[in-house]
């Protein structure tokens, strides 16, 4: 086996990991599970998960990959054994999960992307009036139904898929790193830029406060549904849950301060996600969406479509915005089939381009059926975030936290000094509370994809299989 790669420049670790954190789940995925969680009141608890669950969990991940230099299975194995490989296969399903239905979301960001260069926004939309006028719904929508399944859909999803393990094969060096450099600051520039203009809509106050000011009661009623939704998010957002982080830490040569690269990584990620948050309210309400639940995954095509048609130069930037983010997508894309791919190059002994095209291959066909229909999304994502990333780092706390605490505090440490109480603090912050919180959470949130599997609406999974006369 070759000797393992290690990052090439100090701020190489931090940049592959924002890289990872930041993508799809800031942009597409934030808007749309906010707008169905009522706004404020998911943003709210999303917040506090973030802070108090997602920052411990995230030094978890750092300190097993950087301690053992494994990829996740691996790790796994050293830090607790044997039986602990049947968790790390877990893992490695859920990235598979995860990439497949990734890509085919990030094929619609090419899409739309391309799209900008064929014509304006607004003569796109134009296009699609009557149909919109016949089903009552905004042209954005219609448009987004015509692009998201198809053979559009498929294309793209194949296009995104190839680059994704055309540079995993090539090696982290070459590929990763230097995406992200170009990348954040392009995104956090737009973003900001819609922001100032959606502030200039007629009704963004009413999109701030939807976004904005939580209600107590709304929380108290909902926690049931929030808590589960706000947890899947969080660890979506962040990359946690399947190892991800454990592998990027496993290549650090050094002993870097985990603690300000984990706040640094969350603050941009967090950053990222509510911005996006701060244009996509006011856009919303200022086109007449009364109920920005409705949008689901289309969300964000929609109310960047109508904006895109309205501004100055919408154009330009619509070609900015959703190439932009299809670039944050293929640099989260490629942390996830890196972890598959260094599990196969590590444990199996296979030469890096075969593991890559291999496993990419087949997260490629598990993709396919959902650009057939979105049924399929709901399916995979629902137990990507309702179920499998909480169960991850519910093993994770488990085995750092009790199974093996002495390692963990001794290698956060490093690079940090002697953290005195603090390390015991985090310690057992990951052994009781959080870990409650996390079990709590799975029950939850195993129940609400059970409703979704067994729910007779069009939208959950009996329902439609009735609705398109297979039952
Ligand atoms: N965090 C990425 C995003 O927000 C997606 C992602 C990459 C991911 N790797 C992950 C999600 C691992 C969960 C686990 O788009």
């Amino acid at each position: 086996m070759a000797e393992r790669e290690t990052w090439a420049t100090r701020t190489g670790f931090i940049l592959a990991a924002v890289g990872s954190a930041v993508g799809l789940g800031n942009i597409w995925r934030f808007p749309f599970v906010t707008g169905e969680g009522g706004g404020a009141a998911f943003l709210l608890v999303y917040l506090l998960f973030i802070l108090v669950v997602g920052f411990p969990a995230i030094l978890v991940e750092f300190v097993v990959g950087r301690h053992t230099e494994r990829n996740p299975v691996g790790a796994l194995i050293e830090l607790g054994g044997g039986a602990w490989k049947f968790i790390g296969a877990i893992f490695i399903m859920t990235g598979f999960a995860i990439l497949s239905y990734y890509s085919v979301v990030a094929g619609w960001f090419i899409r739309y992307f391309v799209e900008g260069f064929r014509d304006s926004y607004a003569s796109q939309l134009a296009g699609y009036e009557d149909i919109a006028a016949e089903a009552g719904e905004p042209s954005a929508a219609i448009m987004f139904g015509e692009l998201s399944t198809g053979l559009d859909a498929f294309f793209f999803h194949t296009l995104f898929m190839a680059l994704t393990i055309g540079i995993v094969a090539l090696g982290i060096r070459r590929g990763i790193e230097l995406a992200v450099k170009v990348m954040v600051p392009a995104i956090i520039l737009l973003l900001v830029g819609m922001a100032v203009w959606a502030f200039t809509l007629p009704e963004s106050g009413a999109g701030y406060s939807y976004y904005l000011s939580p209600d107590f009661a709304v929380i108290a009623d909902n926690w049931v549904e929030l808590l589960p939704a706000a947890a899947g998010q969080a660890f979506f957002t962040l990359s946690l849950g399947m190892g991800v982080m454990i592998t990027y830490a496993s290549y650090l040569g050094e002993d870097r301060n985990l603690s300000k690269d984990g706040a640094t990584i969350i603050g941009f990620d967090t950053g990222i996600a509510f911005l996006t948050g701060l244009v996509v309210f006011p856009i919303f309400f200022s086109a007449g969406i009364q109920e920005p639940g409705d949008g689901g995954a289309g969300a964000i095509f929609v109310s960047m479509t109508e904006a895109f048609a309205t501004v100055p130069g919408g154009h330009i930037l619509g070609v900015l915005f959703f190439g932009t983010v299809a670039i944050a997508a293929l640099s989260s894309a490629i942390s996830l089939l890196e972890v598959v791919t260094a599990y196969v190059i590590d444990e199996k002994g296979v030469e890096r381009w075969k593991a890559a095209l291999g496993m990419g291959g087949v997260i490629y066909l598990l993709g396919v059926p959902v650009t057939y229909d979105l049924i399929f999304l709901d399916m995979l994502d629902g137990l990507v975030e309702g179920i499998l990333l909480v169960f991850g780092a519910t093993m994770l706390m488990i085995l750092v936290g009790w199974i093996a605490p002495k390692f963990a505090v001794q290698e956060l440490e490093k690079g940090i000094g002697d953290l005195g109480g603090l390390g015991t603090a985090w310690i057992w912050a990951v052994r009781v509370p959080l870990l409650l919180v996390l079990v709590v959470t799975l029950v939850l949130g195993v129940l609400g994809y059970y409703e979704f599997l067994t729910g007779t609406d069009p939208d959950q999974l009996y329902g439609w299989l009735q609705d398109q006369g297979y039952l």
